[in-house]
């Protein structure tokens, strides 16, 4: 299959399907978010390879802390190893770094090394990769409302936290679900959305590009006649 010719400038992805993935399996939830991290992977390779200059993955909410303890330690864990891990690979393919969300619910210790992550990517060209962590839509437009108000300023934009960021004109949900489970609520009015029922571990290049082909078909009028 060839790269589709009209692509998106930002995709975003809601990643889901992770436990029922490992429940499948007869193992842990846990084991099915180590797995996923594969699929980033894949995905942010995919991105590069096709050009798309945007992606981005919401990889925990703000809901998400209520989950048990032990999973909500084990995918920090996780996201603090993997992105050490995939540092020089950032570095190798042109890749800016970024989280956004609400930090301050973060341990000190993945924020130290969010921000060093951050400070060594910053001059990657070929794509930005955002992780949303610790993220609402419903937060970020009250945090950006709050600022907005402090500053009296009249426009909400440049204090939402991806301010300066193209809005995603694709989002991909995996594992069945159709709801958007309060993600980029402002940022998401003009987005395309794909539903695909495969599992987040199971979502790779070949499917990413059957999304961009669905992209490609896509009649964006934007609210305008043609
Ligand atoms: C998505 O997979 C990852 C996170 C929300 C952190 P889930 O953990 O939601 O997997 P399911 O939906 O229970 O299968
Ligand atoms: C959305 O998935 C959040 C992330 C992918 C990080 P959830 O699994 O938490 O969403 P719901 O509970 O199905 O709406
Ligand atoms: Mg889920």
């Amino acid at each position: 299959m060839n790269v589709p010719a009209i692509l998106p400038k930002h995709v975003t992805f809601i990643m889901d399907g992770n436990g029922r993935w490992a429940r499948s399996r007869g193992e842990e939830r846990l084991k099915g978010h180590i797995a996923g991290v594969e699929s980033v992977r894949a995905i942010m390779e995919a991105s590069v390879e096709f050009g798309i200059p945007y992606v981005s993955f919401f990889a925990f909410s703000e809901e998400n802390w209520g989950r048990p303890e032990a999973e909500v330690l084990g995918l920090m864990e996780l996201m603090l190893k993997s992105m050490k891990n995939e540092l020089h690979n950032f570095l190798e393919n042109g890749i800016r770094f970024l989280v956004l969300g609400n930090r301050a619910r973060l341990t000190p210790e993945l924020n130290a090394s969010i921000d060093d992550i951050e400070a060594k990517t910053a001059g990657g060209k070929r794509l930005t990769m955002i992780l949303f962590l610790s993220y609402s839509g419903k937060w970020d437009i009250q945090q950006a409302a709050t600022r907005m108000a402090q500053a009296g300023a009249s426009s909400i934009e440049p204090f939402l936290v991806t301010s300066g960021i193209p809005d995603p004109d694709l989002m991909i949900r995996t594992s069945g679900e159709r709801r958007i489970s309060n993600y980029l609520l402002w940022q998401l009015a003009y987005a395309e959305f794909v539903f695909t029922d495969t599992l987040w571990p199971d979502f790779r290049k070949e499917e990413y590009l059957k999304a961009l082909e669905e992209f490609a078909s896509r009649d964006r009028r934007f609210g305008k006649v043609k």
